[in-house]
């Protein structure tokens, strides 16, 4: 297999815990998988070379949440919650009738949309939900489509009760039928536990009905207000509690004290016009921090982790270093991967050249399109 040096970097941002940074770097890529970094002066030889003309390297971006499966969109919301009007988890309800009046090839082509979106914005993993089905086979075929585009796929029945249905009949549905048609096409199992949706015991049967039919939990937790989500995530081994966005000094130190990762969504505080999380307290007391985009319909449409970074630098507490190694490393725990999320032999040659000379420009210059190349799997994207 031909190797490709990749040299010339200016800064190169690893993500590995053990060799954080190097600067005036180089990389090596064969079969896909990284095969050196170090310093463009100990580069070994390789048949391809690639200059960086002196910009800054880091991982492809790890998008650890996305509801990237559903039709229609939610502009009249959004233009409404701008003049005033509150984000409530009700509107979910809107694109589930949008979604399950489309197609198979029309879902399909859409998600992939958006994951080609993703990747031209230097997103090179990206985990993909159900929960705009809310029927056995509105799931099933959402979860089928995600499957054609990631291996990170999450069953979210669990997201709201559909209109008409009553709460426990719904439960005894999405613990039944609708996760044995569901488990096969899934990685993961989320419940959205807030006020609206699902209360802590609900939360608590349909994640160990999931875990008991194979799947892994990770729980929507704490958006819209205080709830039990983080601390049902860290009692059940949850790889992540997603939002957290209203915590109580009992959820840090669940967190703190547990492998779960707190998962924050700035897009989501943007888009609702909600008080952002407070990431300063979470990584200050020892929590491993992911930033994802939750990018849907209706809460946070966008697609940018770029701009989720520059976000949690504005208006987070977080440094440009932390953020970014939230974007990366962060969102590769959240799923349980080991093989991206970082640059170190044997990882994937997931990698995104910038148009800067170092990451803090993803924060310094936001809206700007800094991806000058992606790399996935070692091929660059053209
Ligand atoms: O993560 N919180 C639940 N689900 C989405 C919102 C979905 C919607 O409004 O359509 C979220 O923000
Ligand atoms: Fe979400």
């Amino acid at each position: 297999m031909t190797a490709t040096l990749i040299d010339g970097i200016g800064l190169l941002y690893t993500a590995d815990p053990e060799r954080e940074e190097i600067r005036d770097a180089a990389l090596v890529a064969e079969d896909g998988r990284v095969a050196w970094v170090g310093p463009a002066a100990e580069a070994p030889h390789a048949d391809r070379r690639v200059d960086a003309g002196g910009r800054c390297v880091v991982p492809g971006f790890v998008d650890s949440h996305a509801h990237l499966v559903f039709a229609g969109d939610r502009t009249a919301e959004f233009e409404a919650r701008m003049s005033g009007r509150p984000y409530s988890a009700g509107g979910i309800r809107s694109t589930v009738e949008a979604t399950r009046r489309a197609g198979d090839a029309e879902l399909a082509t859409h998600a992939a949309a958006l994951v080609a979106e993703m990747l031209a914005q230097g997103t090179t993993t990206v985990e993909i939900k159900s929960g705009y089905g809310l029927s056995v086979e509105d799931e099933r075929r959402s979860l089928e489509i995600a499957t054609g585009l990631t291996d990170e796929t999450t069953f979210l029945g669990a997201h709201v009760v559909p209109a008409g249905a009553s709460a426990d009949d719904y439960v005894r549905l999405v613990t039944g039928e609708m996760l044995a048609a569901c488990a096969p096409y899934a990685k993961w199992v989320d419940v959205f536990c807030e006020r609206g949706a699902f209360d802590g015991d609900q939360t608590r049967e349909i994640l160990r009905a999931g875990i008991a039919a194979g799947l892994q939990a990770r729980v929507h937790a704490a958006q819209l207000g205080p709830g039990p989500g983080v601390l049902i995530a860290c009692e059940l081994g949850a790889a992540s509690a997603d939002h957290c966005t209203h915590l109580t000094d009992a959820d840090v130190d669940a967190l703190a004290s547990s492998g779960t990762v707190a998962t924050l969504l700035p897009g989501a505080e943007f888009s609702t016009r909600s008080p952002y999380p407070d990431a300063r307290r979470l990584i200050d007391a020892g929590v491993t921090v992911a930033l994802a985009t939750d990018c849907n319909p209706g809460s946070s449409f966008t697609s940018s982790m770029p701009f989720c970074v520059a976000l949690a630098v504005r208006e987070m507490g977080m440094t440009p270093l932390e953020a970014v190694r939230a974007a990366t490393y962060g969102g590769a725990r959240a799923l349980r991967r080991t093989d991206v999320g970082w640059l170190r032999p044997g990882a994937r040659a997931d990698l995104v050249v910038l148009d800067a000379p170092s990451y803090v420009h993803l924060a310094y210059r936001p809206g700007v399109p800094l991806v000058h190349q992606v790399f996935q799997a070692g091929l660059l994207l053209e």
